[in-house]
């Protein structure tokens, strides 16, 4: 059984379609064990404990930098034994000590096609640029920002009537159903990181299969 462990910033939507995605089977042998915000009033930790998760309010305020932030996480997520972090809607940058101790076990959500519009605006920026096509990237975290190794990716046309609002909801409806399938595929070993590029392992014919 692996040890999940969400952090999350905000509504915690993404949080609450992994959530259903464990109760409908749809992830075996993992459970989520620790919910984590940097926020108090996040509605994640509503949505922890409205699903009888334990959860944690590790808060900015408290620590004189992110990387003593993340010192203090990383020493609850190791007393957990976490096995996997989730990035849902986290809106801090990852510090090296955290990245390294959870190196290919680290996933983020990002609501654009990275590289593009990679930080905190990613649907805002991209309608703003006039793309006609956007979509949301589910990638390793590694030391950059939205940099990590692409594990899934989808795309969506941008339509002229569109607002930030109603992208926002469309690239939702493709998150919850992008992240749930990225992490059973972690949870059920099929993805290998080579370099910058993931595949999904085949055991019939012995190559690899790209993703996405
Ligand atoms: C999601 O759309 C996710 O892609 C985005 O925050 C939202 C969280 O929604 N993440 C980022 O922009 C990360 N740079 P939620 O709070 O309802 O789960």
């Amino acid at each position: 059984m692996k040890r999940i462990a969400v952090l999350a910033s905000g509504n915690g939507s993404t949080l609450e379609a992994i959530l259903m995605a464990i109760e409908r089977g749809q992830i075996q042998n993992a459970r989520v064990t620790l919910v984590n915000s940097d926020q108090e009033k996040a509605y994640a930790l509503v949505r922890a404990e409205k699903y009888g998760i334990p959860w944690a309010l590790f808060r900015k305020e408290d620590y004189p930098d992110r990387e003593s932030y993340d010192r203090a996480l990383l020493k609850r997520l190791q007393a957990e034994q976490i096995d996997l972090v989730v990035l849902a809607g986290f809106m801090r940058l990852v510090s090296p000590v955290l990245v390294a101790a959870f190196r290919n076990r680290m996933m983020n959500i990002h609501p654009s096609l990275l590289p593009a519009f990679p930080g905190t605006r990613g649907v805002a920026d991209a309608l703003a640029y006039g793309v006609k096509v956007t979509g949301c990237t589910v990638h390793f975290v590694d030391e950059g920002m939205d940099t990590g190794p692409i594990i899934l990716q989808e795309a969506l046309p941008v339509r002229e009537d569109d607002t930030v609002e109603s992208l926002t909801e469309k690239i939702h409806r493709i998150e919850h159903r992008l992240y749930p399938k990225a992490i059973d595929l972690w949870v059920r070993g099929k993805i290998k990181v080579e370099g910058r590029r993931c595949y999904l392992e085949q055991t019939e014919t012995g190559a690899p299969e790209r993703l996405g």
